[in-house]
């Protein structure tokens, strides 16, 4: 399967009742070479309405805290738990999540990411183990097949209680040398998207 295949037959899914309150199927964004994926929770309204996941509020916030450590869209790539936006941004649920799980596993596979950046909570207890404490083990590498997994923060609760910051400044600067140990050209001065 190649990317361009993928995401047509990833935007005509019908596996699970939010195909039916969405606008659109938020497939992904960034580097199809990336060697960094960053997974969210799933699409917000703004999301839904325009396609590309976290161009919200939180998705604001997320570009300035890939900045703080050199990094932007285009070096890396940005998926989430769910493709299409759950009703009144509910949490999406374990059926939800396990029908859309394939698309991602799809997209992890064309890319084969050195690192895995899960953002909050959700992510988190889908991609590193069910019982993951946010509050605990954020920032705490874990090994993932053939990546290394951590969570931040989910950037809306950074919103919600910017108490929270200071650590997840820590968070990323030890991502950032996690990158700088690990990955081939993430830094690379020039790169194509
Ligand atoms: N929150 C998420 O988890 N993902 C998005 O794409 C937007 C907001």
């Amino acid at each position: 399967m190649d990317w361009t295949t993928l995401r047509k037959e990833c935007l005509a899914c019908t596996a699970c009742g939010l195909c039916e309150t969405r606008h659109n199927v938020v497939f992904g964004v960034g580097s199809e070479t990336a060697e960094v994926l960053f997974i969210g929770e799933g699409p917000g309204e703004q999301e839904d309405l325009q396609g590309e996941p976290f161009v919200g509020r939180a998705g604001k916030l997320l570009d300035d805290m890939l900045k703080m450590i050199d990094l932007d869209r285009s070096r890396i790539y940005i998926a989430n738990t769910v493709k299409c936006r759950p009703p009144k941004n509910r949490d999406p649920l374990p059926e939800e999540q396990a029908a859309c799980l394939h698309w991602l596993t799809a997209q992890r596979e064309l890319l084969r990411p050195k690192l895995i950046v899960c953002l909050g909570r959700i992510s988190a207890m889908r991609f590193i183990k069910p019982d993951f404490r946010i509050t605990k083990e954020h920032g705490q590498w874990f090994r993932n097949g053939d990546a290394e997994i951590m969570a931040l923060y989910h950037p809306a609760a950074l919103l919600r209680d910017p108490g929270k910051r200071p650590e997840t400044f820590v968070d990323l600067k030890a991502l950032q040398a996690k990158i700088r140990e690990v990955c081939e050209h993430t830094y690379d001065s020039v790169h194509s998207a």
